[in-house]
């Protein structure tokens, strides 16, 4: 098969960017290694930026989301006295959205068909063929035969596991990283939300968050040592910590119900520099990681296929080589922003079990600040709804 661009993997990067492609006449095929069933099943990200909810609109496929997404103005600091109200909507004039990283899938994944983006489920030992040439191609084996696709470039969109960053020599790549002692412990119920905006909570237990998915499904995090496994965490003990670390007032809200899904995620930051060698460009967590503290990994991701879709499209239609050439810069200076906003807001939130006194009084130190300071509050409100692209 041949095609311009070889798209390897169908979360919401790869699906966003065939999308994009496509509706500028670029065309492309997608590759993914699991089922579509699969890729639905992982429960992620919640908070939509203006990024990429606007690539949604751009599209024609936001009716869902316009419809079902719940618009969210402001979110909440609690120190564990207080709770400190970041008002995004007045500070920034932007807001956020709450519409699960599934659904934006789902509506990508259910328009491909009409939008003649074809993608290929469940293709397996995908690899990557000289990638340094104008030729590059891809190879992978379906249903025991093996294919290959010829392209003029490939994206990489296949996540922090996925064979794309690797096919990058090391000589001519750096990595950064910062791996930190404890994961969140997600679950998700059909329960409604304790607060209609989100609550992030610093408690001397550890770290809290209240999130939703829809007025009657409720997200909630707690941070937990790497060591803890999920099979030692009840629905009720997970409930019972949610309602020490959010305190009293979220705690009288919350209404709890049995798990639909439960699970622990590490967190990590991670950069991988450069996102473009010869004719391979990474978008999202192929090329990134940040701890989720912030939601900006998906938005990132779409930042990312934003500057993608626009490079790509210049050189099929102007044969203008130079935004492909300059990609990897103008999407790192993006991607290095959000790297520190969510290492601070991490920082700022989480009880670090290296950290003594000191650390502690610098949180305690800093939460004030941003509760009496209405510059604090915009710094941390415009990097919340995403910096400008
Ligand atoms: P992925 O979603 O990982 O998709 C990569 C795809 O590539 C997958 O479908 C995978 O199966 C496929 N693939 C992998 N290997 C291969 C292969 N060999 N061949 C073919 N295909 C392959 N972000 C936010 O913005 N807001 C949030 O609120 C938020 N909350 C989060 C909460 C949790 C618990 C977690 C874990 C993450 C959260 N994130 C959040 C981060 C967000 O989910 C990711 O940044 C996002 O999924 C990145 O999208 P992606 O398409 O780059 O990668
Ligand atoms: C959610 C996840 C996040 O990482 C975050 O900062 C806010 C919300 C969520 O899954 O709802």
């Amino acid at each position: 098969m041949k095609t311009q661009v070889a798209i390897i993997g169908a979360g919401p990067a790869g699906l966003l960017l065939g999308h994009l492609l496509k509706s500028e006449g670029v065309d492309c095929v997608v590759l993914e290694r699991q089922t579509g069933d699969y890729v639905l099943g992982r429960i992620r990200a919640g908070v939509l930026e203006q990024i990429t909810v606007g690539l949604m609109e751009r599209l024609g496929l936001d009716a869902r989301l316009k419809a079902e997404g719940l618009v969210e103005e402001g979110f909440n600091l609690a120190d564990g006295e207080r709770l400190i109200r970041i008002d995004v909507a007045n500070l920034t004039g932007k807001t956020v959205v709450v519409y699960g990283q599934t659904e934006i899938t789902k509506d990508l994944m259910d328009a491909a068909p009409s939008r003649g983006l074809e993608v290929i489920y469940q293709a397996g030992d995908v690899a990557l063929h000289d990638i340094e040439s104008e030729a590059p191609y891809v190879t992978y084996t379906k249903d025991g035969k093996e294919e290959r696709i010829d392209a003029r470039f490939i994206v990489g969109c296949d996540g922090f596991h996925g064979p794309s960053r690797k096919a990058i020599p090391t000589s001519v790549a750096r990595e950064f990283e910062r791996v930190y002692p404890f994961g969140w412990l997600g679950i998700l119920a059909d329960v409604p939300p304790c607060n209609h905006e989100l609550i992030y909570a610093n408690h001397e237990r550890g770290f809290a968050l209240a999130s939703m998915r829809s007025h009657t499904r409720s997200r909630y995090y707690v941070d937990v040592p790497l060591t803890e496994k999920i099979e030692d965490w009840s629905d009720d003990r997970v409930w019972d910590e949610l309602a020490i670390r959010l305190g009293p007032d979220a705690a009288a809200n919350i209404t709890r119900g049995p798990a639909i899904e439960k699970s622990i995620a590490p967190l990590r930051s991670y950069v991988f520099e450069p996102m473009r060698h010869g004719s391979l460009l990474l978008c999202g967590d192929a090329a990134h990681i940040v701890p989720p503290t912030g939601a900006k990994g998906l938005n990132l991701a779409a930042s990312d296929v934003h500057y993608a879709a626009e490079a790509l499209t210049a050189y099929f239609r102007r044969a203008d080589n130079d935004a492909v050439i300059g990609y990897s810069a103008k999407a790192l200076a993006r991607v290095w922003k959000s790297e520190r906003f969510s290492w601070s807001l991490t920082k700022l939130m989480h009880r670090f079990p290296e950290d003594g006194p000191f650390e502690r009084a610098m949180q305690v130190a800093e939460l004030d600040y941003i509760a009496t300071s209405k510059a604090a509050q915009t710094s941390i409100a415009e990097n919340y709804v995403g910096l400008p692209v």
